[in-house]
């Protein structure tokens, strides 16, 4: 078992490389198979070399078929596009899993265990906007467009349905918009109605729910759901709302799963307002890479980060202070990887 996988490491903008260092911190301890291969993306790639997907990194992850990613800064209204956004149709990393499992007891919430599977490539993210001029208005109307196509919602419904099955889950809801983007996501329920006709019926339970009504009943009762699949944007907010019911963005992973790649990130972003002041929670960032480890069939290692993490959380009591806790990135980390080593 001492072989090493080769992988790329973007440490990313703003509490990017702080939260990296954490990570690689309690993965050394844990004796992570990685082999790291460094890269630049976002604002760094812009600063550094003149561009956010810099022919280097692209290479890098062609080669690795396998990334740990910190956020990268986008900025909003004018400016480049994406750099994840670009990742995810460079590599067609079709399916954005985001699981939510409460880690922390006593919260708001208590004993949450869902997870999002997000279509990854198509709809209202793809980019196509425009906006009309008139008189000396240039912006005085904005235009987006949406697309989704049969092929690409059953592949992403079929990962979902996979998933769910192998995972051991109940249950898998379709959300959407059908009501009035009859088009648009009326083909992506459609789909993911009659593919469940045709494989799934027997193996698991299917209900579908309109994206508003469900917001709500995250909120109201977060229990009665189990995978909920669904089309890119209401996959980003929905996801955000579920990273919320577990103790919010510091504790929420994402994954990132194509044909051509598999990228582990954290759902949450670059952090600005709190960037270099060693106050980042690094948990999302390990838990990606515990479902990394999981991806390369370490499923020893995941269960072993994981349970460090909530020995560490709930037993140690050491918690950085997006949890009410007074720790700084850098003891936390210490405090994880002491976990990791003596169990
Ligand atoms: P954000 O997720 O960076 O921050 C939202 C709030 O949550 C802030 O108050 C922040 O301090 C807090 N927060 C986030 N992560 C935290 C952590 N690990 N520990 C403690 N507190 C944490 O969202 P925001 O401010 O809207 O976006 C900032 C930048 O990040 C933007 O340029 C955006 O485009 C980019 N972004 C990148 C993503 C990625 O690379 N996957 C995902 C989301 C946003």
């Amino acid at each position: 078992m001492s072989h090493t996988i080769p992988a790329t490491l973007i440490p990313g903008d703003g509490i990017g490389p702080e939260i990296v260092d954490a990570a690689l911190t309690v993965l050394d301890a844990l004796g992570a198979p990685f082999e790291w291969d460094t890269q630049i993306a976002g604002l760094q790639g812009v600063k550094s070399a003149g561009d956010p997907l810099p022919p280097e990194t692209l290479a890098s992850i062609r080669r690795t078929r396998l990334a740990l990613k910190g956020p990268l800064e986008t900025p909003s209204g004018g400016g480049y596009r994406s750099s994840n956004v670009r990742l995810r149709e460079e590599f067609q990393l079709y399916a954005n899993l985001r699981p939510a499992r409460t880690v922390i007891p006593g919260g708001r919430f208590d004993k949450i265990d869902l997870v999002v599977v997000r279509e990854n490539l198509e709809g209202l993210y793809i980019g196509h906007e425009h906006y009309i001029p008139i008189g000396d208005d240039p912006h005085a109307v904005a235009m987006a467009t949406g697309v989704n196509t049969r092929q690409g919602s059953r592949r992403l419904l079929e990962y979902a349905f996979e998933h769910a099955i192998a995972t051991g889950r109940k249950k898998v809801t379709i959300v959407h918009k059908a009501n009035i983007m009859k088009a648009l996501t009326g083909l992506f329920l459609e789909t993911g109605e009659a593919l469940y006709r045709e494989k799934y019926a027997d193996k698991i339970a299917l209900e579908t729910v309109i994206v508003d009504a469900c917001a709500m009943k995250l909120v109201l009762d977060p229990w009665q759901f189990d995978v909920i699949v669904t089309t890119n944007l209401f996959g980003d907010i929905l996801s955000d709302l579920v990273a919320g019911l577990v103790g919010g963005l510091g504790m929420a992973p994402g994954a990132n799963i194509g044909t051509d790649a598999a990228i582990f990130e954290a759902v949450h972003g670059s952090a600005p307002d709190i960037a270099g002041q060693d106050k980042a929670n690094p948990t999302a960032l390990l838990l990606a890479a515990a479902m990394m480890l999981d991806h390369v069939g370490r499923v020893d290692l995941g269960t072993r980060l994981r349970g460090a993490i909530d020995a560490t959380l709930n037993t140690d009591n050491v918690r950085t202070g997006d949890l009410g806790g007074k720790a700084g990135t850098k003891a936390y980390a210490a405090a994880l990887a002491s976990r990791v080593r003596n169990g």
